[in-house]
């Protein structure tokens, strides 16, 4: 009996950790701040024809609308109820893009945010996404309900009631986080309000959820929580399928708390990669491509199977969160582009794309003051519909990383070569590596100031295979390089230090 017990808490532990993805696929796409009707679309005439697995969804619950700044990103991260109206649209549009994404196989992460509901500050009124009245002062949302009853300010053991010393497991769990009111999910009133809310999720059929702060909220509670949700819809997925869990929580090392305490109950952020393959690409504090031959739990990063990954994410890109400078994102597009690809190619963790807007940036002392600046939006704050160009390229401030053609092209790649080993690793004792993923693709890197001329063994058939990089095959054409592999697996590499994309990559369907 114990034995059996055993076995099943077990088995529900590691449900959490798969993404359920259909057909091979395997990475998601954060679309942060799109429209649930433009994510619809996407997921029709984009992503299901190009492999992509899923997408994280920006918070879908009822938030705070702010003035001062004008309608910053971060209001969805101030949560007013679990009402399903928010600036990407109404429940309806919500309900219509979930049914329509499983349709075409593309699974659904929601950013759930229930560590918190808005700031300490955010006053009284109906300044709310569905027009809810609520007061922030009083610890009132009477549209969920919670009340003064249901917030740790009690609990919280600091001077401010905020957040003061990382140092101190017990005030980053209890005390304010930025001045949002934090929940008080040691209640199983809390926990039932928020199983709730993810449990209807479930049942309109998403796969899982990004759980937004979890460093800030105690294991126990969330193993509470997660404990109360419904199994997958059966209408897209396998019976007894567990949501799939991604927690954020932002582990750098020197704090007390850490993402290990978080590993049972599904998988976790790793901010360090992202961080570090940024400082490899940069060449700086001495770091070079080369030394990437152990990449992954090599590096001091958390089990591969417990890993979510990514090279930037929507606080990072504009300097919140953890990383720093050495963090690549779309403005560093050469880079960006490499760094991507060294992801997708690479068999650790589960892979997430970032697709982003632009803003505009204005450095002071290194700090950009425009950090807060919300998705594209009409004059009376409504988000823009992503439009597509003729060159697929999107329009209107949406940068769209997923739809450039090396992006999207290396989570074809990651697709072809799934559950094949890291193989043929090659470097030059500098910023030129190339790898295999067993006889199903290869990549080389040329990452130094000068050409690379190289011939590999690549461990691919013989034959003609199209470059993915600088082109793609379409039909029986290639429209970028072509690389040879001998009969001998072996193949020659020539990629100019001053090529637009210094890397080449080939896989078993862009065989010619
Ligand atoms: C906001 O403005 C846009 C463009 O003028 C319009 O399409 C939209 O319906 C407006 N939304 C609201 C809520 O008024």
């Amino acid at each position: 009996m114990q034995v059996f017990i055993l076995v099943a808490l077990f088995g529900v532990g590691l449900a959490q950790h798969d993404p359920h993805t259909k057909k091979g696929r395997t990475a998601i796409v954060h679309l942060f701040e799109w429209r649930w009707a433009d994510i619809a679309a996407e997921c029709e005439r984009f992503l299901a024809p190009n492999g992509f697995g899923g997408v994280q969804i920006s918070p879908p619950n009822e938030h705070i609308v702010l003035d001062q700044p004008w309608r910053p990103w971060w209001q969805r991260y101030q949560p007013i109820s679990y009402n399903l109206c928010s600036r990407s649209g109404s429940e309806e549009e919500l309900k219509d893009m979930i049914t329509r994404c499983n349709n075409v196989g593309v699974n659904i992460y929601v950013d759930a945010v229930i560590n918190h509901m808005c700031g300490s500050g955010g006053g009284k009124g109906t300044h709310s996404s569905c027009g809810s009245w609520f007061d922030a002062g009083k610890r009132n949302f009477p549209s969920v309900p919670y009340s003064s009853l249901d917030f740790n300010d009690q609990k919280c053991n600091t001077g401010s009631g905020e957040i003061e010393n990382y140092g101190d497991a017990s005030q980053v769990r209890d005390c304010r986080l930025s001045s949002l009111l934090d929940l008080a999910l040691e209640k199983e009133y809390v926990r039932g309000k928020v199983a709730d809310y993810m449990n209807k999720l479930i049942d309109m059929g998403v796969a899982g959820f990004r759980v937004d702060a979890c460093k800030h909220m105690w294991p126990g509670d969330l193993a509470a929580v997660y404990g109360r949700l419904h199994n997958l819809n059966t209408k897209w997925f396998p019976r007894d399928s567990r949501p799939f869990i991604y927690q954020e929580v932002i582990d750098l090392g020197g704090e007390p708390i850490t993402s290990r305490e978080y590993f049972h109950l599904g998988r976790v952020t790793e901010f360090k990669y992202g961080g570090k393959l940024g400082t490899v690409f940069r060449k700086w504090s001495g770091e070079k491509l080369c030394y990437t031959r152990n990449w992954g739990e090599g590096w001091g990063f958390m089990p591969n199977d417990k890993a979510l990954v990514f090279i930037d994410n929507h606080d990072n890109q504009r300097g919140h969160g953890a990383g720093g400078a050495s963090i690549i994102t779309f403005w560093d597009s050469r880079l960006y582009k490499m760094a991507v690809g060294y992801m997708l190619a690479h068999p650790y963790g589960v892979a997430r794309v970032m697709s982003s807007f632009r803003w505009d940036r204005h450095f002071v002392d290194g700090k950009d003051q425009n950090d807060w600046i919300g998705p594209p939006s009409h004059a009376n704050g409504s988000t823009k519909p992503v439009p597509i160009n003729p060159d697929q390229t999107c329009g209107d401030g949406w940068v769209c990383e997923h739809r450039w053609r090396q992006i999207k092209n290396m989570v074809i790649f990651r697709n072809v070569v799934n559950g094949q080993p890291h193989s043929n690793w090659w470097d030059n004792q500098h910023n030129q590596v190339a790898f295999g993923r067993g006889n199903r693709g290869f990549i080389v890197f040329n990452n130094d100031d000068w050409a690379l001329d190289v011939t590999l063994y690549t461990g691919m058939p013989g034959g003609t295979y199209c470059d993915v990089i600088s082109g793609q095959k379409e039909g029986n054409r290639c429209t970028g390089k072509q690389i040879s592999v001998g009969s001998d697996g072996r193949a020659h590499f020539r990629i100019s230090n001053t090529d637009e994309d210094p890397f080449v990559a080939i896989h078993a369907e862009s065989k010619l």
